[in-house]
């Protein structure tokens, strides 16, 4: 068991499997782009971990870039908005991969997904290491999923609670 900060985790996917995970969804990039160079997009803070294992297993040219989102904004014009920040790499015509650390109601994602979009890249799929589909909120196709998990809240491997808990080398389950 793990303490982070006031709660307690338990062990839920240890490092051997997600690393063999990892493996296959590298496979299905190699095999998916062969001859394409795609940009790997990795959002901030929570997929570093996960997206610098998964690079070291793909072996297709390619290239590796990061963005941050920033929290909801409220803005008189449209109310609720989620900004990109730090993409400076030009994305038109280019085949993107986004990779993501989970995707939970999906509107983070979802918001992601239109601003990369409207720069007109040639493709767009979505990696995300964790998915809880009884949570998601929003229509959205996930291309690579490394892992489906139920409506629980989980940490490590990057994934943080309130900021701690990133440096674990597996993922934990919060104790009920
Ligand atoms: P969404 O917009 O609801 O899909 O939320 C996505 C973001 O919420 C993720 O990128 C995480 O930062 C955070 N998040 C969602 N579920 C968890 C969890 O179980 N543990 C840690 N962070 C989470
Ligand atoms: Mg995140």
């Amino acid at each position: 068991m793990k303490q982070v900060k006031d709660k307690y985790f338990i062990p839920f996917i240890d490092s051997t499997t997600l690393q063999e995970r990892i493996k296959i969804l590298a496979q299905k990039v190699n095999k998916d782009y062969k001859g394409k160079n795609p940009l790997l997009i990795g959002v901030l803070n929570g997929s570093f971990m996960f997206l610098a294992d998964l690079f070291k297993f793909i072996d297709i040219e390619c290239e590796i870039t990061f963005i941050r989102v920033s929290s909801y904004k409220n803005t008189e014009s449209t109310g609720k908005v989620k900004q990109i920040l730090g993409l400076q790499e030009e994305i038109q015509s280019r085949d993107i991969i986004i990779v993501e650390d989970i995707v939970d109601s999906g509107i983070t994602m979802q918001e992601i997904l239109g601003q990369l979009a409207s720069k007109k890249p040639a493709s767009i799929k979505i990696m995300t290491m964790l998915f809880k589909p009884k949570s998601l909120k929003v229509p959205l196709k996930l291309d690579y999923i490394g892992f489906e998990i139920g409506n629980k809240f989980v940490v490590g491997y990057g994934l943080d609670y309130d900021g701690f808990g990133r440096n674990l080398d597996a993922i934990y389950v919060l104790k009920e």
